[in-house]
């Protein structure tokens, strides 16, 4: 497959718009290319995939960039684009694990021209050095990513167990990174609905399909799980449920909304907005995250679960910071069946979705109001979708769910 993607490369060449810079062509082709192979790996019945592997509070998934190929441990992260990880030389850089990214000692790298429509397209988050190369810079909550966009070769696995390579996909090389993230990753894969993402650069190829699976995030466990992209990605099984994908611009375009009608705590059921009249839930009020570990939910809401929570569950309460309900436990404690009612997809969620131990004896609700945290908008966030197969199909504006081991998936 690798030598056919660069075989149709050389085959296309003759299209080339000399009014479009190199790295246009380049990315045109890699388009047209991946499509074409597709076709491919749709007759071996093969599909992107990788592995998944569960770190603090978030989700690392394996890809390589360059020539040799260098492994990149990077955030699976639904909610935001840019695909980056930290590049030597380092200005300013948090310490990880895995060796930085060094683009001078890769073959393939190239920078991404200023003048490039990819660049241009990207006002907002692009300033230019001297040598015309389109830089970027991404906020954090607690730090921000700075450095050049640049133009590499990725490296996946594939159904078949074989490796495909990529050529040609736009990705941040930070060199000037500050904030607090794990040590284990290299930082991240950004799937999220923007131009940059990871999804849309491969949208040709994998018929805007993917999936993945989130293993229960405890201590002392390797376990691993996959995420698929393309035909692979398909949840259709008994036990599935879809809910409508929204487009949305506020707060960002880029986030896959979701309508969310209420929250049941055992047969109570709340709705997402009392106020509002019934079957008058605004569509699109949540965005679903592998990004982010907890839910974010009105404060009306959160007020009416955690009363009802306070009902059901029977345990001590302590005191925790920010106000968030917890319970003093050494084992899990008994919570009620909590639903996550979406739009024609009600997602029945157990302990380890709702709840997590975050000390020795302590155990804690894993919804927060909207406010807390800086959030400011609802996030259905990544504990809440442990042991769901999770399908985005971005054709049929849907997203599905299905109760999954992950562990075994
Ligand atoms: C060449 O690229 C320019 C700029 O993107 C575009 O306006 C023009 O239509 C292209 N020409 C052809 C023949 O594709
Ligand atoms: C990429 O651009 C940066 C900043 O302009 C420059 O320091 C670096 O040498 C360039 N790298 C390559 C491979 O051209
Ligand atoms: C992705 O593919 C879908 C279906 O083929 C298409 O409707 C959509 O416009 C494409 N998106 C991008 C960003 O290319
Ligand atoms: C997980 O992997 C580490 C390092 O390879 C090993 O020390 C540990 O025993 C493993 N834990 C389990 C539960 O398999
Ligand atoms: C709740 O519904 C009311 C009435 O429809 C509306 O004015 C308000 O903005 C809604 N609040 C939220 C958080 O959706």
């Amino acid at each position: 497959m690798v030598s056919l993607l660069i075989s149709y490369i050389v085959i296309l060449s003759p299209f080339y718009n000399s009014s479009q810079t190199r790295f246009d062509h380049m990315y045109n082709a890699f388009s047209r290319s991946v499509s074409r192979a597709n076709r491919m790996s749709l007759e071996s019945k093969s599909s992107f995939q990788s592995n998944i592997i569960a770190g603090d509070g978030e989700y690392l998934m394996k890809i390589s960039l360059g020539t040799p190929a260098i492994e990149v441990l990077g955030v699976v992260d639904t909610g935001s684009d840019v695909v980056w990880t930290q590049c030597e030389p380092c200005e300013n850089c948090y310490k990880q694990n895995l060796p930085l990214f060094d683009p001078q000692q890769s073959s393939t790298y190239r920078n991404l021209s200023c003048k490039s429509y990819t660049c241009k397209a990207l006002e907002t988050l692009s300033g230019c050095t001297d040598q015309d190369t389109c830089q970027y810079s991404i906020p954090y909550g607690s730090g921000s990513s700075n450095g050049d966009l640049g133009v590499e070769t990725l490296t996946i696995g594939s159904t078949s167990g074989h490796l495909v390579t990529i050529p040609r996909i736009v990705f941040g090389c930070g060199h000037n990174n500050i904030g607090k993230f794990g040590e284990a990753g290299s930082r991240l894969i950004g799937l999220g609905r923007g131009s940059l993402s990871l999804i849309s650069q491969l949208n040709q190829s994998i018929y805007g399909k993917f999936s993945y699976c989130l293993v229960p995030n405890t201590e002392n466990s390797n376990a691993t799980s996959k995420i698929n992209f393309g035909s692979n990605a398909m949840v259709s099984s008994n036990g599935v449920v879809s809910t409508p994908l929204v487009a949305k611009e506020d707060p960002n375009p880029s986030f896959y909304y979701l309508t969310l009608e209420g929250i049941s705590i055992g047969s109570k059921k709340f709705a997402y907005n009392a106020s509002s009249k019934a079957g008058t839930t605004e569509e699109g009020n949540i965005f679903i995250d592998s990004g982010t570990t907890l839910t974010y939910i009105p404060p009306e809401l959160y007020e009416d679960l955690v009363s009802a929570l306070e009902k059901a569950i029977d345990a001590e309460r302590v005191s925790f910071p920010g106000g968030i309900l917890c319970y003093k436990s050494k084992d899990d404690i008994d919570v009620p069946i909590i639903t996550a009612h979406f739009a024609g997809a009600d997602l029945k969620l157990q302990s380890f979705n709702t709840f997590r131990s975050v000390d020795d004896d302590v155990v804690c609700f894993n919804m927060m109001p909207v406010g807390s945290n800086g959030v400011n908008f609802p996030i259905f966030g990544n504990m809440a979708q442990i042991n769901f197969l999770v399908g985005y199909d971005l054709k049929a504006k849907k997203v599905s769910f299905m109760p999954t081991d992950c562990t075994k998936h």
